[in-house]
């Protein structure tokens, strides 16, 4: 939920005073405008935190990033959105360059789920594919993927 802008303390007030009751964080955004410095208030909800799920990436040399995804975002969106080295996604997650390949840990296949042949055919393409295979273009967060794990390959090449 973005705000009005705020320039001083009583817009400020004003502008925290609009925060609805579900309303759990504030966030200020500094900008400039033809009038001067301005500040924003970007809040953020109960109901869009409910609505985040984490993902861990472990990298082929073991190092974890764990990042938070919206409900609905992908899980190779929140590698390159948090700049996790490991996935290219090439295509933007047009299911069409293969080069966002992760391996789902063991504990997680199930919830994943099963993999459409268009994805399966994409995967074909990618570097060291094994079972565990997935194009991360295709998960998308959901509240049964909270947690998930991912292992990333050596390369997408
Ligand atoms: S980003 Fe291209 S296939 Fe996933």
């Amino acid at each position: 939920m973005r705000l009005k802008s705020a320039s001083g303390p009583e817009e400020r007030q004003a502008c925290i005073a609009q925060l609805s009751d579900n309303a759990t964080e504030l966030t200020p955004s500094v900008g400039l405008s033809s009038r001067g410095a301005f500040v924003t208030f970007i809040a953020v909800s109960k109901e869009r935190i409910d609505r985040m799920g984490r993902v861990t990436y472990i990298t082929h040399d073991g190092n974890r990033h764990t990042v938070e995804l919206d409900d609905g975002s992908t899980v190779m969106q929140g590698a390159i959105n948090n700049e996790i080295p490991g996935i290219d996604g090439d295509c933007g997650g047009c299911l069409a360059c293969g080069t966002c390949h992760v391996h789902v840990d063991p504990q997680w296949r199930a919830a994943v789920g099963p993999i459409s042949p268009e994805e399966a055919d994409m995967l074909q393409f990618s570097a060291e594919v094994a079972e565990d295979s997935r194009l991360s273009c295709q998960i998308r967060m959901r509240k049964e993927l909270d947690g998930l794990i991912v292992h990333l390959p050596e390369a997408q090449h």
